[in-house]
Order: structure tokens, then sequence, then C-alpha cells
């Protein structure tokens, strides 16, 4: 096969890989998922209601790319109400996913050579688009011991004359930290004063436990700079629907959309017309589930901090935990592939997150207490047999 050299700089999401396995292994014995990144939860009904009636009203067909006009006033609507900003809706790309908002900003701002700079161990896709397109990556370390707050001051230290855009995530995949008001300001500064972009990935923007959400956006002299990444995945539990969006300077937008143009034409029109009972419907699914999180949060990072070996500091938003296991004198990858095999507990090796991500694993508690539970007995037994 003759491919273009810049497919062997195309990374993956390890997490698919490892859902695969744990797929194949569950042919022989039970599996606890705590791999993949997604709400346990249903989606909620009203929106499921919402997406039959769509088909039922025949919404089976092409739609603007940027996204339907209603959808994308209703997102600038409640994506601002919950920033405290005003967004308008020619601002808005409904995208396929959130995921192509990345690529898709990536792919309009990044020319070979250019800088990225972007937060490790943090989510893989980012690292992955970079250096697809030619970027050169450079990493800012999460470290535990700020319980994986990005250091701002470390990342303004970082930018250059060839840097151009600038990636967050808060909360995080795969650490669950936060930053706060003055990090973001600092960051905003920053990215002024050099003329940068930022990708501010708030995909978790509502799944916070212990203080408000906190987003870039809140700082409007940073606008002309920011693309904002959320969407519909983990806040309304619709991973497999496959829609998200952008928010960012029309200009911008209208570029991003003419992306999606040459890519996907347009994301799937009687998903967005469910997205609109999503935004407009009951709250009380999604507090609900979150209320859930925070329980599993606790018993998990309890449960973890009782293993010998395992040090667990607590996520502050998201739903993953990433202990530190380099008490157990086990590589993090031979330890997640252990665990997988001989006790069929599927997490994730750190260093699926990045360089930064060794000595880590990476568990999500997107899943019952009773299956938490086990998954943490099988472990404790692990841990015993191979002390
Ligand atoms: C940090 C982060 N950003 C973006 C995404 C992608 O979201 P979506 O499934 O809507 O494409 C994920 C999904 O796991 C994520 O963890």
């Amino acid at each position: 096969m003759r491919l273009a050299n810049r497919m062997e700089r195309l990374g993956t999401e390890t997490a698919f890989d490892v859902l695969c396995r744990a797929k194949a292994l569950e042919c022989t014995r039970t599996v606890i998922h705590l791999e993949i990144g997604e709400p346990d939860f249903a989606t909620p009904k009203h929106i499921v209601a919402a997406a039959k009636q769509a088909l039922d009203e025949g919404w089976t067909h092409y739609g603007p790319s940027a996204g339907l006009p209603e959808l994308r006033e209703a997102i600038a609507e409640y994506a601002g109400r919950l920033r405290g900003v005003k967004f308008f809706p020619e601002q808005v790309v409904v995208t396929p996913g959130a995921k192509p908002v990345m690529a898709f900003a990536i792919m309009a701002l990044v020319d070979t050579g250019d800088e990225v700079i972007y937060p490790n161990p943090g989510f893989p896709i980012y690292e992955s688009m970079i250096e697809y397109m030619g970027g050169r990556p450079v990493p800012v370390r999460l470290r535990e011991e700020r319980n994986f707050r990005l250091d701002a001051e470390e990342l303004a230290q970082m930018v250059n004359s060839r840097t151009k855009l600038i990636v967050i995530n808060s909360p995080a995949n795969p650490t669950g930290g936060v930053l706060t008001r003055e990090d973001l300001r600092l960051i905003a500064d920053t990215a002024l004063k050099h003329n940068v972009w930022i990708l501010a990935d708030e995909i978790y923007s509502e799944i916070v436990y212990d203080q408000p959400f906190e987003s870039i956006a809140q700082f409007t002299d940073v606008h002309p700079r920011l693309i904002i990444l959320d969407g519909f995945s983990k806040t309304f539990a619709m991973t497999g629907w496959r829609i998200g969006y952008g928010i960012m300077p029309k200009d911008m937008a209208e570029k991003m959309a003419r992306i999606e143009t040459n890519i996907n034409s347009c994301t799937a029109t009687f998903i967005q017309r469910a997205c609109l009972a999503a935004l407009q419907g009951p709250r009380e699914p999604v507090e609900r589930m979150v209320a859930e999180f925070r329980r599993r949060r606790d018993f998990i990072v309890d449960g973890l901090n009782r293993l010998p070996g395992f040090r667990c500091s607590k996520p502050q938003g998201a739903f993953y935990v990433f202990p530190n296991i380099e008490g157990t004198g086990m590589d993090c990858k031979v330890l997640a592939d252990r665990l997988l095999e001989e006790e069929g507990v599927a997490c994730l090796a750190g260093t699926c997150f990045g360089k930064f991500g060794d000595g880590f694993l990476r568990l999500s508690y997107a899943n019952s207490i009773e299956n938490i539970g086990a998954a943490l007995e099988r472990i404790a037994s692990f841990l015993k047999r191979n002390r």
C-alpha cells in the first residue's frame, strides 16, 4: 500500500482499541468496562421522542453545512447563558460529534512547522491531529501535585513566534483537572499578547462537582481568537448520536462550514432537531446524572486510595480518575493489559494520553457503583497475587 507520508503521523484513541479487545474477551468471561469515555445513562426520553418525531416529519434530507438556523440560534443562547456572555447564531458551527471541531480548527489554522501547545496527559486526538497536519506538538505537562491543573505560567513561557494555537481542556480528560478563573485570564492574556488562537475544549462543561464551571469565554476580549468546542455527547448522554458544535468568530465559522461542506456536507438533520429538545427540555436528567457521577467519584477515589501502590487525587470534573500506580512497581501498560486479560477489568494506561501519563492508569467511572466495587475487588486480588 503506498499511502501519503502523513498517514505515518496519524495517532489514535486507544480507548476504542481496548473496547474492541474487551468485547472479544467477553465471549469467554465477564468484563467490567472502565475504559470508554461515555455516560452509561440512556439518552433522556424527551430527546429520543423528538428524534422520532423529526423522522416522521421528514427531517431526512441535507441541511446547511453550519447547521439548521434554529439549532444554531438555540446553541448560541444556551452556550452563552452557561458562560455568562452573548453569542450569535452566525458564530455556531454544528458538527457530527464535537471531535471534528478539533480537527477542523487544526486544519484551518496550522501550517507545516507551526507550533501548537496542548495538555499532556491529554485527549490523544490533539497530538494526533497536530502531527497529521504537519504542525509541531508542544506538550505542556499536567502535574499530579497540582491536581492536574495546567500551569498557566509555564504555558505562557512556551509561547514563541512560531506558536499558532493553544489547546486547553477544562474539565479535562483523562485527569478531571479544572482551570480556575485566574488561570483562564492568564491564558487569555498570553494568547492576546502573542496573537495566538485558543481552542477551548469544554465538552465536560456541565460535569463539574466542587465549583461552578469557568469558561475562558467569560473574557470577551479574547473572543476574536477563541474557538469553543462543546456538544451533546457527555451532557445529554448522546455519544452515539454524533453531534457537537464549535463557537468562534463569524469569519472562522464560515471557514469551518466550508471544511464541513468538503468533508461531511452537514450533520444529520433529524438529530439536529432532537438537539433542540435537549437544549430546551427539562434539566432534571442532566442533574441526576451529574449527582450520580459525584457519588461514584467519591466511591472510586476512596477505593483506589486503599489499594497498595495506588494513589489517586480527587478529580473536579468529567468522569475519569487518573491514579498514580508507580507504587505497584509495574509499568502502566503492562498493568492495564494484565488487568484486562487476567481480571476482566478494562482500563487504559496513562501513556494512551501522552508521554507524561506514564505511571498512571485512567479509569472511567461511567459505570454502576456495583460494577466499580467489583472492579476494585478484582484489582485488589490481582495486586495481592502479584506482590
Ligand atoms: C476531551 C474531549 N474532547 C472531545 C471529545 C469528543 O466528543 P464527541 O464524542 O462529541 O466527538 C471527547 C470524547 O471523549 C473528549 O474526551
